[in-house]
């Protein structure tokens, strides 16, 4: 078996897959089925200091189904997801316990806290210094929620606000001294603004992407939008397989941007190719989140052996030999053209041997002869 263990930002991951902060890590129970599973890391459910109210709803999912599958029921043919669902609902107290306990019980899995707070320091101090002490090995800044708190300019409406980003991420990273990633939301124009102004602020890394805002449908027979809840509803957080094409170009984009910087791509991963594409455009960890919802824990099987079969068949002995080898593949749509017009010119002087010769004898000269 090759070695599928990376270090990032001194986190020692013993593979590259991460639960992406939700569900599938919203409590001591799932994070402990998380690497008992296999996972190398988990991103926490994000969490607020106490008295930041978190109301949800139920039902607070809906799934996008491809129509013309046959099978109507199950997840095997959900190709999009989309959550109503705010952070999580257990205020930090209740939190710092599952940390300490997690911690002892899966020295060896890298546990990160995801924080989100308002716009004021001495709340996210508190917050990063009292996970800190938890013990947990690095922090997610949730700069990327797109529903709840936004009049507190709170999760998305901090990431579209590049200022605030290197603010808050300064503010943070003089706090500990443990890694800080940034995560970023896709609901803004230019991605990299924000990666630039996390790296400004100080981050180690940043985390893409958080889910696109979206509305997954409406119901024919009584109008209503979904997810519907009392007759109503409102837009939420779109994930999982759709997503994926707009995650992996986010993400190239932040790495073209800057080599540099450390990304952990997250977005529709749902198998092990999945995983190996955000892994080929740059990113060293993969997150997944909705993938463990709806397919369980033990997906992280399939994601190890496929990563195992794929490092195998190309030779690869470690997963920093291809991080990234698909990057220098991107160009202009311009330097597209122009390659191809070179190309079809070359093709079109090799192309002679004697018996394709047409009777125009200048005309072919001329093509042969350099000026
Ligand atoms: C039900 C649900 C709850 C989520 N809660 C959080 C959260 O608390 N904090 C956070 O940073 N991201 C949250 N996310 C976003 C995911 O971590 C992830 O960024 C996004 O869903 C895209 O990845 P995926 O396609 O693997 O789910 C949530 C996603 C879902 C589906």
């Amino acid at each position: 078996m090759a070695d599928l263990s990376i270090t990032v930002n001194g986190m020692r991951f013993p593979n590259p897959f991460v639960i992406g902060s939700g569900p599938p890590g919203t409590n001591y129970r799932t994070i402990a089925k998380s690497f008992s599973c296999g996972w190398g890391g988990v991103v926490a459910k994000t969490v607020a200091l106490d008295d930041t109210p978190v109301v949800n709803v139920a039902p607070r999912y809906g799934k996008w189904r491809m129509k013309s599958w046959e099978q109507k029921k199950g997840n095997a043919n959900v190709m999009g997801f989309q959550n109503i669902e705010l952070i999580s609902d257990r205020g930090l107290s209740d939190w710092i316990p599952d940390f300490k306990r997690a911690k002892d019980d899966f020295p060896e899995g890298i546990l990160i806290a995801s924080l989100m707070e308002s716009y004021e320091k001495d709340r996210w101090v508190e917050l990063v210094q009292r996970c800190d002490e938890a013990g947990v090995d690095g922090f997610e800044l949730n700069f990327s929620c797109p529903h709840g708190h936004p009049e507190s300019n709170m999760g998305a409406a901090m990431g579209q606000n590049p200022p605030m980003v290197e603010e808050v991420v300064r503010w943070c990273v003089e706090a500990t001294d443990k890694p800080v990633w940034a995560k970023m939301t896709p609901n803004v124009t230019d991605i990299t603004e924000q990666a630039r102004a996390a790296v400004a602020g100080g981050a180690h890394g940043g985390s893409a992407i958080n889910t696109i805002l979206a509305v997954i449908g409406v119901n024919l027979e009584t109008f209503r939008p979904m997810p519907t809840v009392e007759g109503h509803s409102t837009p939420g957080g779109y994930s999982y397989y759709a997503v994926k094409p707009i995650a992996l170009r986010m993400v190239a984009e932040m790495m073209l941007d800057n080599p540099q910087l450390t990304v952990s791509g997250i977005g529709g991963v749902g198998d092990a190719d999945d995983a190996i594409e955000f892994l080929l455009l740059g990113a060293k960890t993969v997150q997944v989140c909705t993938g463990a919802m709806l397919q369980g824990h033990r997906m992280v099987s399939n994601l190890i052996d496929g990563l195992d079969a794929f490092m195998d068949k190309h030779g690869f002995d470690s997963v920093e030999d291809f991080v990234g080898k698909s990057l220098p593949y991107f160009t202009t749509h311009h330097h597209l053209v122009d390659m191809q017009v070179a190309a079809k010119a070359e093709k079109a002087g090799q192309k002679k041997r004697d018996l394709e010769w047409s009777e125009n004898i200048s005309e072919e000269t001329d093509k042969l002869t350099t000026n």
